[in-house]
């Protein structure tokens, strides 16, 4: 896999959250931390490798403050030092439903880039790095593991209910039986969920 070690992942977060100081750190760190754990129960996942694609997915905040935006920069970022597989979580960590409009919040991603991101999704084949990542970063509340339902009103309720709100839940919940069934456990009883 085209990945960073991970000394050098840890040295671009760091360097990423000097540039643009916030939220983003600790869940990007307790998205590695999920990630690692779950992977720990599926025989064909790495869990270093886990652990790097979930530091590493919101990268793209090292650009400033930013929404979809930082989905596609994080790409460019890591794509332009050759880490094409984590670069790929960038892209994807935020679609268990392949649409670009499925996006939660605003798009401030030009027309082309926009393009080119929904073209990305329909050409691949999510991989279980992919979703487990997407998983993971529903997971992660801000203040510690948490329900998934839990995110998903809290997103609701700032963006509101449209077209793809009810298949993105889905999406999710299928997700996590997914994952169920690889780890032989509800994952929930792999973490300290905080209610
Ligand atoms: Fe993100």
């Amino acid at each position: 896999m085209n990945i960073p070690t991970i000394n050098k992942a840890n040295e671009m977060f760091n360097d990423a959250v000097r540039r643009n100081p916030g939220a983003w750190e600790n869940h990007s760190l307790l998205v590695a931390d999920c990630a690692s754990t779950i992977s720990k129960q599926c025989k064909n996942l790495d869990a270093d490798a886990a652990y790097i694609f979930g530091l590493l997915h919101d990268i793209g905040r090292r650009e400033g403050i930013t929404t979809m935006r930082h989905i596609y920069d994080g790409y460019l970022y890591l794509k332009g030092q050759r880490y094409d597989d984590a670069a790929r979580i960038c892209l994807t960590h935020s679609f268990p439903l392949k649409s670009v409009h499925a996006y939660s919040g605003e798009n401030d991603c030009t027309k082309d880039e926009t393009s080119f991101i929904n073209d990305y999704l329909q050409n691949i084949e999510y991989s279980d790095y992919d979703k487990l990542i997407q998983l993971c970063d529903a997971l992660a509340y801000p203040t510690g593991v948490s329900l998934i339902e839990k995110r998903l009103i809290d997103v609701t309720m700032r963006h509101g209910f449209n077209e793809y709100t009810l298949p993105k839940w889905e999406a999710f919940f299928n997700l996590k039986n997914e994952f169920d069934s690889k780890c032989n456990c509800n994952i929930y009883r792999l973490f300290d969920i905080h209610f």
